[in-house]
């Protein structure tokens, strides 16, 4: 059989996405009652390529495979072969010799693509410069928990029309939702994702407008990892943006705000925002861990039932 990456949201059909995030908040409500005393993965090994930064997806990684029994590789470009222009499919060839699976966070979508079509073990997407699969299984998940069945729902993405947007996209898709996209003239999602999407996802410019009657509003950072010399620009540009407590006031009473962190108080959210009680982004962090467990339990076990 041939074996099953995670590059987009895409990867996993609709039926298996919803398995994943039951099974995520089942594996969850079992480490909550049980202590981590559920190992798949003895002797099992996931290496971590990192070209970028990360708190959250290298910390869930690594956590996830050590309460799974297994283990976690971190790989660094500064001190790999790769970094040395060793060609990624080559590594993708080594690595596959010796680990069960492959998680890579790179600049380049187009680059995963190409390690993932050398390697004969499952490769994750943990972000690229067009994508973030693994925080939408945690936000979905987050969504699930808190308000049950996302299907024909609507959320409001606030802000870049950057990976997090794209992926956000992807769920609507998968998920069965309505998304607005509200973004400033100049930083619209890419054309052909948005068209993939039809009708469920909707373009709109006014955020006042966007978020009324929402049932989740998100928004990530104006400028991303590879961005940052944009900072000073796009802070003008994303001016009118910002995410406040009043904004939220316009949306549905039991409305939830999602940030895939890190987080800038004072230019995506207001300063205080993430200490309102319809913020729940620690819950959706932490759910990073579970969400991604239920991904690598999949990807290397196939589906498991609770
Ligand atoms: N949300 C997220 O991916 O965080 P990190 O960059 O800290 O991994
Ligand atoms: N859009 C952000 C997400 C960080 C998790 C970035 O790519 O930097």
């Amino acid at each position: 059989m041939a074996t099953r990456h995670f590059l987009t949201l895409l990867d996993l059909s609709p039926d298996e996405l919803r398995h994943l995030i039951q099974r995520g908040i089942a594996i969850k409500n079992g480490l909550k009652t049980h202590g981590p005393t559920y190992t798949p993965f003895a002797n099992r090994t996931l290496a971590m390529i990192f070209e970028k930064s990360s708190t959250r997806t290298r910390v869930s990684f690594e956590t996830a495979m050590a309460q799974f029994g297994g283990h976690a590789l971190f790989l660094s470009p500064r001190d790999t072969q790769l970094g040395r222009g060793e060609p990624i499919a080559d590594t993708a060839r080594v690595l596959a010799e010796m680990v069960d699976a492959v998680m890579i966070r790179t600049f380049s979508h187009q680059g995963l693509e190409t390690y993932a079509a050398a390697s004969e073990v499952p490769v994750i997407n943990a972000l690229t410069d067009d994508y973030h699969p693994c925080q939408l299984l945690a936000d979905v998940m987050t969504w699930t928990e808190l308000r049950g069945s996302v299907r024909g729902r609507t959320a409001v993405w606030i802000g870049d029309g950057n990976n997090m947007c794209h992926s956000w996209i992807n769920a609507a898709r998968q998920f069965d939702f309505q998304l607005r996209i509200c973004c400033p003239e100049g930083y619209e999602p890419r054309q052909d994702i948005l068209d993939a999407a039809g009708d469920r996802v909707t373009l709109l410019h006014d955020p006042q407008q966007a978020v009324v009657d929402a049932d989740l509003v998100t928004t990530d950072v104006w400028a991303s990892m590879g961005q940052e010399e944009e900072q000073a620009r796009r802070e003008a540009d994303f001016a009118g943006f910002q995410v406040s407590e009043a904004l939220l006031d316009r949306a549905a009473d039991d409305v939830i705000f999602l940030h895939c962190l890190p987080a800038h108080r004072g230019e995506e959210i207001s300063e205080t925002l993430l200490d309102d009680p319809r913020a729940v982004v620690w819950q959706e962090a932490g759910n990073r861990l579970h969400a991604q467990k239920a991904l690598l339990e999949f990807l290397l076990l196939g589906r498991v039932d609770s």
